[in-house]
């Protein structure tokens, strides 16, 4: 053997020990001693670097110094209690040790038979989550990497079930096709355009509909813009819905936007991705009344159900139409169950397929829905908070509502009128709170103007982390007003 050859079990076991050590510290109180957002300056890790890789093994020792010394700083932390940017999130401490049973055991699950558990796990805890959120029985889940992917999908699927000769022939070149088009409302993530870039419909393939005061999608314009097109020549594909948008987490009308799929014939896909999570305490399951008319879903456990990035849930009630967009089975994928299981690679453009649902059957089994729907309440309650101390404060302004656990709120400071300096103050009191080390935010643009949001989404955030955030925004607010 060669010398390098010394990973045994007893190595293993070490190293082992001391990084789940580690991560316990880290999740009980150890991402606070470190600063939330990463204060390097770009180049900074990889001028620390080797340029080319060590050509003999190196000692693990060596490894984890320079884990702690180079790689540790250059990190941003998504897992501490103070990040409250983008949407909050959490890797808990079983979806942390799913995560790692799943690294352990390899599988590639693109196969029922490369992995029975894979599948059926899989299939069973999407099972258990859709009946959670309370979506009809007939939805078929599987699991994608992000929402983006997710939604991709959902509009292949679409596009296939519009016209199925374009599996076959593609869309270039094809005078005999009219222009497609996918609508979304102007606040729907850019996953949406980029989906339909990707599939071939170019981003005059996207058509983004006007939202009212709440932010939400203007269902008349809606049903207009699919009329003008129309009469233009294009021809309307698929509606995307957003529950729970990427700036205010509005929620789309959808029983209403279901209702113009319906009469329009036109495929009707979520995106839930943040939100989707709320649907399993009773109270917010009103988020997909209207779910009757969903042709696919998407919404992500690894936003906010306490599940390592990254695990996207897609739901469809057209199994047989991803199918048909997407199965392609080489001679060497056959096998003497083909047909008569379920062979995840059918539904989607990957082969491979990581042992996903080990982490997300881990939380679920060690909160239970009960211990999931406390955590989830228990972070609306605090947004709630923070949204009731803005309303409080004649110094800041809350500039949409507040239905989960996001507020977006900004300065107005009484001694400047000028839009563009109150932005201009928003974002370096951000920049400010930022650099702390203590809390992270962003920002956005709504109508009103740049946006600062607090987003609370980790296990670890409590009400003094929201009260420290509040005194960090005074504070920073102070010295700038002084200067
Ligand atoms: C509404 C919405 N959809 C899609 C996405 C993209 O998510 P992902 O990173 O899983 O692709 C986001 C990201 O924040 C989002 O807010």
């Amino acid at each position: 053997m060669a010398d390098d050859d010394h990973w045994d079990a007893d190595l293993f076991r070490r190293e082992g020990h001391r990084m789940v050590d580690w991560i316990a510290d880290y999740l009980d109180g150890g991402a606070r001693q470190m600063p939330v957002l990463a204060q390097v300056e770009p180049g900074e890790i990889a001028g620390q670097l080797p340029t080319a890789m060590p050509e003999k093994a190196e000692d693990p020792e060596a490894v984890w110094q320079d884990f702690q010394n180079i790689i540790l700083p250059g990190v941003t932390h998504w897992n501490h209690p103070g990040f409250m940017a983008y949407f909050g999130i959490t890797g808990s401490g079983p979806g942390i040790l799913g995560d790692l049973m799943s690294s352990a055991l390899n599988v590639n699950g693109m196969l029922w038979r490369t992995c029975p558990s894979c599948t059926e796990l899989e299939l069973s805890v999407l099972d258990w989550l859709r009946d959670g959120i309370g979506l009809p029985r007939e939805f078929f889940g599987f699991l994608c990497d992000t929402a983006s992917v997710s939604s991709m999908l959902s509009l292949a699927a679409a596009r296939e079930a519009a016209d199925p000769e374009i599996r076959r022939r593609g869309l270039a070149g094809r005078a005999d096709l009219q222009p497609f088009r996918v609508y979304a409302s102007d606040q729907a993530h850019s996953s949406i355009a980029k989906a339909c870039v990707t599939l071939g419909l170019g981003l005059d393939g996207f058509r983004g509909i006007a939202h009212d005061a709440d932010y939400r999608m203007d269902v008349a314009a809606l049903e207009a813009a699919i009329t003008e097109d129309r009469a233009n020549g294009i021809r309307p594909l698929a509606v995307v819905a957003t529950v729970g948008t990427t700036s205010t987490t509005s929620v789309d009308p959808v029983a209403a936007i279901g209702e113009v799929c319906r009469r329009q014939h036109l495929w009707f896909h979520v995106d839930a991705a943040y939100a989707g999570s709320a649907a399993l305490c009773p109270e917010h399951r009103w988020i997909f009344a209207g779910a009757e008319h969903v042709d696919s879903l998407v919404f992500n456990p690894h936003k906010w159900l306490f599940t390592p990035f990254d695990a996207s849930a897609l739901y469809t009630r057209h199994p047989e139409i991803f199918r048909r967009a997407f199965s392609l089975v080489p001679e060497y994928l056959t096998t003497p169950v083909t047909g008569r299981v379920v062979d995840l690679m059918d539904y989607g453009v990957q082969l491979g397929r990581r042992f996903r649902a080990l982490k997300l059957w881990w939380v679920m089994r060690c909160f239970g829905a009960e211990g999931i729907r406390e955590r989830l309440r228990h972070h609306i309650a605090m947004a709630g908070g923070f949204a009731a101390w803005i309303d409080a404060n004649p110094r800041f302004e809350r500039v949409a509502p507040t239905p989960f656990s996001v507020v977006c709120f900004r300065a107005v400071p009484s001694a400047i009128g000028d839009p563009a300096a109150v932005d201009e103050l928003n974002m370096e009191l951000m920049e400010r709170v930022n650099a702390s080390g203590e809390i992270y935010l962003s920002h956005t643009r709504l109508d009103t103007g740049i946006a600062l949001r607090v987003a609370i989404g980790n296990l670890g955030t409590t009400e003094d982390d929201v009260d420290r955030c509040r005194d960090l925004l005074e504070k920073e607010l102070t010295c700038l007003c002084r200067r």
